[in-house]
């Protein structure tokens, strides 16, 4: 539906009876959509506590404008404060400029402040780490070139030294390759290629070729530089022997497009210091990886284009947490689409919802399935519906974490299509042979669908669009959705909300804040609204109310321990013992391009105590990895406490 132009008329018109009568329409029709009247009307109606109390409310944030920056990541940390990353923020300015944000939003007092952000972390990855830090790794080395803006043909070109003597050999950007045409081609960046190693098989000595990848681009203009075929390079500036041990490879040199090129710095986000600490760097330049949490408390980094834009052929590595360093992981070798959905599961494995964002082979990686890490078997999960369309889906693991279920929504076809399907899934993963069961669809198509867990063992399903960027969808020039749901896992069924009043498609995400409500951002749309120009970025934030903050007296969760063990019962005072049901740990959301992993919803189990309540926490680190909670207590009613963070050991 398109934003309609809202006239403004003095509320004081409006009569207690218009209301009233807007009230029973709504009631009719069963959804808080304005499908006629005034604008002013519709202000009447949603600012109603009747009606909040049963849709919630939404309120833009004013944000100052110097702090509007392209939400592309968000991340809500365990100081309360979200933390907002735009890196160059898919703007080629500011790429080139070096320059690169990321906010920090403190929702207790709303205040912005900047945080240094020393190199492109635009489309990184990131996974809350056990010490609270927000790991942080990979982004953006290099922009795409479209085709058209190609005027010199380009490859990448692979230098080999066969030679064991001399030592690294360093060529300086600009090196002279020439080809047995006697067409020249120059390097675009210094490249430093390795000697050769010999290694000795009884008496027979193997050389293994050193060698190191560069972009070269053709010395003249036009087709004539094309190679289409596998070719070898002579090298300027070598005497002697090294004439022969050093030269070029390449597999082909075009004029096709240049995709962005991913970047292999890596950082601790420190909460506390509110900076970026680097660690070692990635074995593999990753652009759009996901960061995955194993219950070991390292990070498995999965899938991503590499520095020249290519996809990673199933290279996976592994965070060290206690060296700080990454490590390639050759047993891990598994093809997925770029930002994988990997859930964690109870007994270590990871399932692979089918939900991905951005590039990848449209047949190859796209299988949903139980990646098991200790042998690289995937079992693959059966009964997705739609299952073409998993691009651009979102998923979670439904709440409470225990029940192992995993829900995916929407999604559309691999790349620019303009084809997306309502269809909602999910995969009890504690059935022997777990096969994906149809959920109810959702009210319109939807691709970029931010998912967020509430505390309630709801999931608040908003934003999104139904074309490819906002796009174009069936004769719309912009498909936004502004529909909001609530799943509701025990029926089964999607409940109405209010209406958001922001469009958000690609590069948009949403977090639950420490008070229960659900912070949204970001939206990437390509054209503007009449579908013509291109898009700017969506800079307006929103924030949104559930109808569990309008139900009267919330339970309190007092004092208790900060830090608490697995497999441990522990005392947390409240005044409202009598009517607490139930108790659930939050871990808090790390997303990106609708891509969510970290968020989680774990039952405790709560029994009175002397001042409050006991509860359990449970065992297995699969269900409850190490790292930082909100802690809420849930009353009689299903309304929440706010959230207490508490640490997980
Ligand atoms: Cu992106």
């Amino acid at each position: 539906m398109k934003p309609r132009p809202r006239p403004s008329l003095p509320r004081r018109l409006l009569s207690g009876l218009i209301g009233v009568v807007v009230l029973g329409l709504l009631v009719f029709v069963n959804q808080p959509v304005v499908a006629f009247g005034s604008a002013a009307l519709h202000d009447f109606t949603i600012n109603r506590d009747s009606y909040k109390q049963r849709y919630g409310h939404w309120a833009r944030l004013p944000v100052p404008a110097g702090f509007r920056v392209n939400a592309i990541h968000a991340a809500l940390l365990s100081t309360g404060k979200v933390l907002i990353v735009a890196g160059s923020g898919n703007n080629r300015k500011d790429f080139e400029a070096g320059t690169f944000r990321s906010v920090l939003f403190d929702p207790g007092r709303n205040t912005f402040s900047e945080v240094p952000t020393p190199t492109d972390v635009f489309c990184a990855g990131h996974t809350f780490l056990p010490n609270g830090n927000l790991l942080v790794a990979g982004g953006t080395k290099s922009y795409e070139v479209l085709a058209k803006n190609i005027t010199h043909a380009a490859g990448v070109m692979k230098i080999k030294n066969e030679s064991p003597a001399g030592g690294p050999r360093t060529f300086p950007k600009g090196t002279r390759l020439t080809g047995a045409t006697g067409l020249a081609y120059l390097t675009r960046t210094d490249v430093t290629v390795p000697a050769a190693t010999a290694m000795k098989h009884g008496a027979q000595v193997t050389t293994h070729a050193g060698e190191a990848e560069v972009w070269a681009d053709a010395a003249a203009e036009g087709d004539a530089a094309v190679v289409d075929h596998p070719a070898q390079y002579a090298v300027a500036g070598l005497r002697g022997p090294d004439q022969r041990n050093i030269y070029g490879v390449s597999d082909k040199i075009t004029r096709e497009k240049q995709e962005y090129g991913g970047d292999k710095t890596s950082y601790e986000f420190d909460p506390r210091t509110e900076r970026y600490v680097r660690t070692g760097d990635m074995v593999k330049s990753r652009w759009y990886p996901t960061l995955a949490e194993l219950p070991s408390g390292d990070v498995l980094a999965v899938s991503g284009l590499d520095e020249f834009g290519r996809m990673l052929p199933g290279d996976n590595e592994r965070y060290v947490k206690d060296q700080r360093r990454w490590v390639d992981a050759p047993r891990l070798k598994r093809v997925f689409p770029t930002y994988p959905a990997l859930h964690l599961m109870r007994d270590g494995r990871l399932f692979f919802s089918g939900a991905n964002s951005g590039y990848g082979s449209d047949t190859v990686g796209r299988t949903p399935g139980l990646w098991d890490l200790g042998t690289n078997k995937f079992k693959v999960v059966p009964g997705l519906r739609d299952p073409r369309m998993t691009e651009t889906s979102s998923s979670v693991l439904l709440p409470p974490a225990q029940d192992q279920r995993v829900m995916i929504f929407g999604g559309g076809e691999v790349g620019e299509s303009a084809v997306s399907t309502p269809r909602t899934a999910i995969a009890d993963l504690d059935e022997a042979t777990p096969t994906y069961r149809p959920g109810p669809d959702l009210p319109q198509p939807a691709r970029y669908l931010s998912t967020v867990l509430l505390p309630d063992d709801t999931v608040l399903t908003t934003g999104g669009s139904s074309g490819y960027r906002g796009g174009e969808y069936r004769g719309r020039t912009r498909s936004d959705l502004f529909n909001v749901q609530i799943y509701r896992p025990a029926s089964n069924r999607f409940e109405t909300a209010a209406e958001s009043t922001v469009g958000r498609n690609y590069h948009s995400e949403a977090l639950l804040l420490p008070d229960g409500r659900v912070i949204t951002m970001g939206g990437d749309p390509l054209y503007d609204p009449a579908g013509k120009d291109p898009g700017a970025f969506e800079k307006r934030i929103e924030v949104y109310s559930p109808p569990y903050l309008f139900q009267g007296r919330r339970p309190t969760a007092g004092a208790g321990p900060s830090s608490v063990q697995r497999g441990t019962t522990v005392d947390f005072a409240t005044p409202d013992a009598g009517r607490v049901r139930a108790a659930r740990l939050l871990r808090p959301g790390a997303v990106t391009h609708v891509t969510d992993v970290d968020q989680r919803s774990v039952a405790l189990d709560v029994t009175p105590s002397a001042h409050g309540v006991a509860l359990s926490i449970p065992k297995a680190k699969g269900l409850v990895p190490s790292g930082w909670y909100l802690l809420f207590l849930i009353d009689d009613k299903g309304v929440p406490s706010a959230g207490r963070w508490v640490r997980v050991r």
